[in-house]
């Protein structure tokens, strides 16, 4: 995997000539001139989508397939999108002639911090009446990522605001040092998202496939974030699912002996005044109007469960330092009331 930063243009000039592009239609339509450079490299098919969860289904993966039947083994899907098409050209790029090379071109920031590093692509999975979040995946790492900041210009503040979280929470995570320097003055895009590739890295590069365990900090904040995704039927989004995510992690901690009160008031507070996660307002708003057993019903599909029936969550045990632990459904039944109230445990 190779970082290759710099204006669009010449990034452009890199793509090989037939490749099959993907492009989310709002990045077309607000930078023409990118779409301008890459059509100058002739590809052989060329795909605009409407980005949100919705595209992540397999339908998407069917009609890509077929837009790019004609590319050769050795030929390139180039992904000019967020993390929703990001994920779905992963799966396509992996099922595609049995793997092509992917280019992963990040326009949001959570895909440039996160989802287009590791590897990992989903579509969602409908089970019953829910939408089961990234039911299936593969991994297939993407041969180069173009990280191009004028794609950034025009992302609203939620946008930055949930790519932000994504960041911050891997500095919670794994880096006290930096979490203590982002909290003395607050990073700028272009270091954030530095900072937060180089940290998934070396996450993914210790666990490529997420099995030691240890790529599943990397989910901190993301077991009842998904939760706050199906409720609301992704109304709040995944990078502000997180956010709350954090918080009910955070409470869980407190709740487990796990993260000291003096942690989790401090990291509670810098993803407040850092990237300015939505408060326990929105997280009530959420939640209310469900009961923790229909939590329990998505975590137990989203393969949150052991086998003893607890649930794992992980959760902080000091700055820089998560881990993985069962939580009894009790634990969770306690704080849900809280929750829905908007009160703090
Ligand atoms: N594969 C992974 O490891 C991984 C990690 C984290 C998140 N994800 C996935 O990423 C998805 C969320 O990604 P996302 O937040 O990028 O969502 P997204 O792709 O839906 O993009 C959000 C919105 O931003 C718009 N947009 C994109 N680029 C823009 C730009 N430059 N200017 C203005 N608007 C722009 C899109 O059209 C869309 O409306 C989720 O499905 C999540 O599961 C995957
Ligand atoms: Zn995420």
């Amino acid at each position: 995997m190779k970082d290759v930063w710099g204006p669009f243009g010449p990034c452009a000039a890199r793509m090989p000539e037939g490749s099959l592009v993907v492009v989310d239609r709002r990045v077309a339509e607000l930078h023409p001139g990118a779409m301008a450079a890459l059509k100058r490299r002739r590809p052989r098919a060329w795909v605009s989508l409407q980005a949100g969860e919705r595209v992540k289904s397999l339908d998407t993966v069917a009609r890509l397939l077929s837009a790019g039947a004609s590319l050769p083994r050795s030929g390139t899907l180039v992904c000019v999108g967020g993390g929703t098409l990001g994920d779905v050209c992963t799966v396509t790029a992996h099922l595609l002639k049995r793997g092509v090379a992917l280019i992963h071109v990040p326009t949001t920031l959570l895909a440039a911090v996160d989802s287009s590093v590791g590897g990992k692509g989903a579509v969602h999975v409908t089970s019953g009446s829910w939408v089961l979040k990234n039911g299936a995946g593969v991994f297939h790492d993407a041969r180069e990522t173009w990280l191009c900041p004028e794609l950034f210009e025009t992302l609203t503040s939620r946008q930055r605001r949930e790519g932000a979280t994504e960041a911050w929470k891997m500095v919670a995570c794994l880096d006290a040092p930096r979490w203590r320097k982002y909290r003395r003055h607050r990073p700028g895009l272009v270091a954030l998202v530095r900072d937060a590739r180089a940290l998934k890295a070396i996450v993914c590069r210790r666990d490529p496939h997420e099995q030691t365990g240890f790529r599943r900090v990397l989910n901190f904040g993301h077991t009842l974030g998904h939760v706050v995704e199906s409720l609301t039927r992704f109304r709040v989004s995944h990078g502000d699912a997180v956010g709350l995510g954090m918080v009910c992690a955070l409470d869980l901690g407190r709740r487990m002996g796990v993260t000291p009160e003096a942690v989790a008031s401090e990291v509670e507070q810098g993803l407040t005044e850092g990237p300015g996660i939505l408060g326990r307002e929105e997280l009530g708003r959420a939640l209310r109007g469900h009961v923790v057993s229909e939590a329990s019903a998505l975590l137990a599909q989203d393969k949150k469960v052991g086998p003893s029936g607890g649930l794992n969550f992980v959760l902080l045990h000091r700055l820089g330092h998560a881990g993985v632990h069962p939580v009894p459904p009790r634990a969770l039944r306690a704080l849900w009331l809280k929750w829905q109230r908007a009160e703090r445990p």
